[in-house]
């Protein structure tokens, strides 16, 4: 996409970590954002500061991406405020690390609906208009842990339902190829956010932890290559986590000596 400053972006779950890295990015590149999360008092702190330092507008919808009602508002106020919606950053997501026997009953619905059925939903809320423009972006946030086989102990359903939004988001990229449409998945290893707090063997350890930097990175990457490019998947791993190293050992001698 051609000159960004002046466009629009939504951003799901922006409030804090990952989200808000990326909504400042694109704040950061003259793009006005919609940002979106549940809960109104850190989502409106956060548009604040992002308006105050980049000086393009900002606007906070309080938004449970779960909710379809809740994705009908984000996408028509965002219409409302800024005309069009250029860029889709869908990030929101949701964690719940237990041995599978041990996960809550009731964790799997909301992994579900946050992780995988809310990104689809709002891409399909978005994509007409994108179409008849023949232009737009769409990022969604998938995961470094769907580079593991097998997945993550622990993580299994999170990771399944993120390996199922990467092969959806892989077809889209073909489908919407044609319209002038380019669609991202990100791939980060394990980042130092809210949801990684609790992860044991890795955040006692800080140099298993990427900064969003990284992140933000791939995504300025991404907004930025030529129009006639896009990058279909962009993985930015941390050098340190164990579950990203390789199945073959990387010292594997040469099979000639
Ligand atoms: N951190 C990592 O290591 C890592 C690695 C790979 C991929 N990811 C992915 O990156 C994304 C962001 O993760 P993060 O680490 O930045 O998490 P985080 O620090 O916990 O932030 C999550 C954000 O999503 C919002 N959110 C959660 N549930 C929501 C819902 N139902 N509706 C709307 N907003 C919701 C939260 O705000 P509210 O609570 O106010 O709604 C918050 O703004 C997720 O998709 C995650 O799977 C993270």
């Amino acid at each position: 996409m051609t000159d960004l400053k002046g466009r629009a972006a939504i951003v799901t779950g922006a409030s804090r970590g990952i989200g808000k890295a990326l909504a400042s990015t694109a704040a950061s590149l003259g793009i006005n954002v919609a940002i979106a999360a549940r809960q109104e008092g850190p989502l409106k702190e956060t548009a604040d500061e992002i308006a105050k330092k980049y000086k393009v507008q900002v606007l906070a919808v309080p938004c449970d991406v779960t909710k379809l009602e809740d994705l009908e508002n984000l996408v028509n106020s965002a219409k409302a405020k800024f005309g069009a919606i250029d860029i889709l950053i869908n990030n929101a997501g949701v964690s719940s690390q237990y041995p599978f026997e041990k996960q809550p009953i009731e964790d799997f619905e909301r992994l579900a609906h946050t992780n995988y059925l809310g990104y689809v939903r709002l891409i399909r809320l978005v994509i007409n208009d994108m179409i008849a423009r023949k232009s737009g972006a769409i990022i969604n946030m998938v995961s470094g842990s769907t580079l593991c086989d097998p997945l993550p102990r622990n993580f299994i359903v999170y990771s399944s339902l993120k390996v199922g939004l990467r092969a959806f988001s892989k077809g889209l990229f073909w489908e919407l190829r044609d319209h002038g449409i380019k669609v991202t998945s990100l791939l980060p290893g394990v980042t130092d956010t809210d949801l990684t707090g609790k992860l044991q063997e890795i955040t006692t350890d800080a140099s298993r932890l990427m900064s969003t930097k990284a992140i933000e990175d791939a995504l300025k990457f991404a907004l930025t290559v030529p129009a006639n490019v896009c990058p279909l998947e962009i993985a930015v791993i941390n050098q340190q986590t164990p579950w990203t190293a390789p199945v073959i050992p990387y010292k594997q001698a040469h099979p000639e000596k």
